[in-house]
């Protein structure tokens, strides 16, 4: 496949960014990659208008400025457009950026509406951390992303790869919606056609109650209302060995509806489970008297729920959606892509697992989870940081900086590594039900005479 990159952060070729692609360049031997070094330009050339006509895909990259992409990139592709715009509307687009923390999602706003405005296409962006590639776990996301943004170029409409693959339809819509039910109906179809078992589970079979904020789950571990409702029924229903869940519903001002709300508000009580991080998640939203802008506000929710929100934007009524979200689906579980490691994907479940182990509310479940997946470790600081002083300070950090990037490049074979464990199901189900704890026994004397010689001699130790 003939790769276009237009790489975008003015550092150029001492940009961290470029070094992903220069990575990808390596493992993807087999592919042809023409990178263009354009950052800083504000015009495009006649050079860069021959690469977009080459190109099968054509990747834009950059880093984060200021939570969007930095003004050069906007005059350029500008220009580009205004140069080459029959040749972009012919061409599939794709943005890949890097951000020193956070928040990528504005940026990948901005290139969506730039391009869904001009009428070209464009496959779900990634992000990730400018460190990211110097990881086991970061270098894996971009080579499944990319295999799998490959294979969506390509129009490739298999079916999931193995027998294993559960899916679930969930009806989330408030009231009874034939439109709704008959994408429901659809989406089954569609699905057990491909080769998933799918079953639809409809949320106003299940009684929900709302959450009250007592916050007696951040003291005992479980919500106090599992036993008067159904909702651990419901969430067991949805979520327990399903490996791709389509939700199906109306917006209501851009978000959610309330009885799809409430299930999720009661969420809480475990902290953002590791589950969500196994599961492949796809709305399917009834277009019909919503706005452009309650989509990107479902768009923003849903990424910040759970990392996948490139794919909310599906009118109900239209067949061709509802397949491409399906083929979609089935390309993500063959490629074992898992949720995006940005500020909105796990980003936001490390901040949920901090806060659980805050208040110290872990189950062992989570705990051992969190442990392993390395969670506690402090972050390392980088030695090679030193005082940019000048000018010249600064290329030299910014070539030091290049180091380990230089190595994983050097490093990496100019094969597709097999990367096909998925981490399915293997943990067991949070707990659900209510335990009552043991009373503590409090002294109004506090520690006894005993206890206190006790830690002294301790201490003396
Ligand atoms: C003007 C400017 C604004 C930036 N704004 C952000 C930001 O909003 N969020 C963030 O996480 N990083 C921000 N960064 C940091 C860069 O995104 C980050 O250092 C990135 O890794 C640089 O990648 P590059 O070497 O490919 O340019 C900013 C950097 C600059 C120079």
């Amino acid at each position: 496949m003939n790769v276009t990159v237009f790489s975008f952060s003015p550092k150029n070729e001492t940009s961290i960014t470029y070094q992903s692609v220069l990575y990808l360049q390596k493992v993807f031997a087999e592919d042809c990659f023409d990178i263009r070094l354009v950052g800083g330009k504000c015009e495009c050339s006649d050079d860069d208008g021959a690469a977009l006509e080459k190109g099968d895909l054509i990747m834009l990259i950059t880093s984060l400025f200021h939570f969007s992409v930095p003004h050069q990139m906007m005059m350029f592709l500008d220009d580009l457009y205004e140069k080459f715009g029959d040749i972009m509307k012919k061409k599939t687009f794709v943005l890949y950026s890097t951000s020193g923390k956070i928040m990528d999602i504005t940026m990948q706003g901005y290139v969506e509406n730039f391009l869904d405005n001009h009428g070209i296409g464009y496959e779900r962006p990634l992000s990730q951390f400018d460190v990211s590639i110097l990881s086991d776990n970061g270098r894996k996301e971009i080579i499944r992303w990319f295999k799998f943004i490959k294979e969506r170029v390509s129009g490739s409409d298999g079916k999931f790869k193995d027998d294993k693959c559960r899916a679930v339809v969930f009806d989330v819509s408030d009231g009874d919606d034939p439109r709704v039910s008959a994408a429901a109906e659809k989406a089954e179809k569609l699905l057990a056609e491909k080769g998933a078992s799918v079953s639809r589970v409809n949320i106003r079979d299940y009684k929900i109650l709302g959450c009250t904020a007592c916050y007696s789950c951040y003291t005992n571990c479980v919500c106090c209302l599992n036993k008067a409702d159904d909702w651990a029924r419901c969430f067991e229903d949805v979520m327990k060995d399903t490996d791709i869940i389509f939700y199906v519903g109306r917006l209501e001002n851009g978000l959610i509806g309330h009885r799809h709300k409430a299930w999720l508000d009661r969420q809480v009580q475990f902290g953002r489970h590791p589950y969500y991080r196994e599961k492949i998640f796809d709305f399917l939203v009834d277009t019909e008297g919503t706005s452009a802008n309650d989509m990107n506000m479902l768009k923003i929710h849903t990424a910040a729920m759970n990392g996948f929100g490139g794919d909310v934007t599906c009118c109900i009524g239209d067949v061709d959606e509802v397949e491409d979200h399906i083929r979609t689906a089935v390309l993500i579980y063959n490629n074992e892509m898992i949720h995006s490691e940005d500020f909105y994907g796990v980003g936001v479940d490390l901040k949920f697992q901090r806060l659980a182990v805050e208040i110290q509310n872990l189950t062992p479940a989570d705990y051992e989870y969190y442990k392993a997946a390395g969670a506690y470790k402090p972050m390392e600081i980088n030695p090679n940081i030193v005082p940019v002083n000048s000018p010249e300070d600064a290329v030299r950090v910014k070539k030091g900086r290049l180091i380990p990037y230089r190595a994983v490049i050097m490093d990496a074979e100019g094969s597709v590594p097999d990367v096909s464990v998925r981490v399915r199901n293997n943990g067991p189900m949070p707990q659900m039900e209510y335990v009552k704890p043991k009373p503590k026994k409090l002294s109004l004397f506090g520690k006894k005479k005993n206890d206190r010689l006790s830690s002294q001699v301790q201490q003396n130790h």
